[in-house]
């Protein structure tokens, strides 16, 4: 299954869900990146400036990268992508069952995103206005500090809705022409979200 839909529409807090609800794994290309980068790999070095200039990886990177991950063993049943593909060229021999497709208005999600912290240790997310610390600043479940993403600056997020419209957003008539798009409002809280994404998958 894949989470389609622009930067901060909710795809990581709903794949997450799903995840546990369907007992498959969560495979979010944004996250083993920034894993690969903090490691200081290779690949998270040569990631690094287009991570951080709001511009996409090269594919053949993330496509070994995706490769390796889907040749693990707990991926036998099934998996949930979250931020792959993100063009057509990605999209090529991937076999698909659904699509949630996301969609969410642009300014909420430059407001979404410019209040999204995370907890340098545990990763835990944050959301300044609807989701925030119970304390300024620490993390909720282990109390290390919280921080913002270097692509979650307002001039970076514009930029990346803007590679999102000319290479991602191609990807929704694809799977729309297939028949396997399922379009789901990102308004409102994470559970109605959800619930919307259960109710069209029935389960
Ligand atoms: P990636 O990490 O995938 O970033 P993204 O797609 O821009 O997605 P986000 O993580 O920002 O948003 P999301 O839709 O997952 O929303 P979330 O649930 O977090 O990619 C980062 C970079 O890596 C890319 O720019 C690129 O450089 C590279 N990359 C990744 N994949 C690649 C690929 N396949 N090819 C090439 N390059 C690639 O929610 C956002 C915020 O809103 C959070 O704070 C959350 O708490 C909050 N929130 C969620 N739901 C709600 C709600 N219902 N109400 C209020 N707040 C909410």
């Amino acid at each position: 299954m894949i989470l389609l839909g622009p930067p901060g529409a909710g795809k990581g807090t709903q794949a997450k869900k799903l995840s546990q609800r369907m007992g498959i794994p969560q495979i979010s290309t944004g996250d083993l990146l920034r894993t690969e980068r903090e490691a200081n790999t290779d690949l998270g070095r040569k990631a690094a400036q287009y991570m951080s200039e709001g511009k996409l990886v090269p594919d053949e990177l993330v496509v070994s990268m995706v490769t390796k991950r889907l040749q693990q063993s707990d991926c036998q049943q099934g998996v949930i992508l979250d931020g792959f593909p993100r063009n057509i060229d990605q999209a090529k021999g991937l076999s698909v069952d659904r699509v949630i497709y996301l969609d969410l208005p642009r300014e909420e999600i430059v407001r979404r995103l410019s209040g999204r912290r995370y907890c340098v240790d545990c990763k835990e997310n944050y959301q300044l206005d609807s989701c925030p610390p119970k304390k300024t600043g620490s993390c909720d479940v282990c109390g290390a500090q919280l921080a913002q993403r270097d692509d979650d600056r307002e001039e970076v997020i514009r930029k990346r809705l803007q590679v999102y419209e000319v290479e991602t957003a191609p990807l929704v008539e694809h799977y729309e022409k297939r028949g396997q798009l399922v379009h789901i409002s990102g308004r409102g809280s994470v559970d109605d979200i959800f619930s919307r994404i259960q109710k069209a998958l029935g389960i």
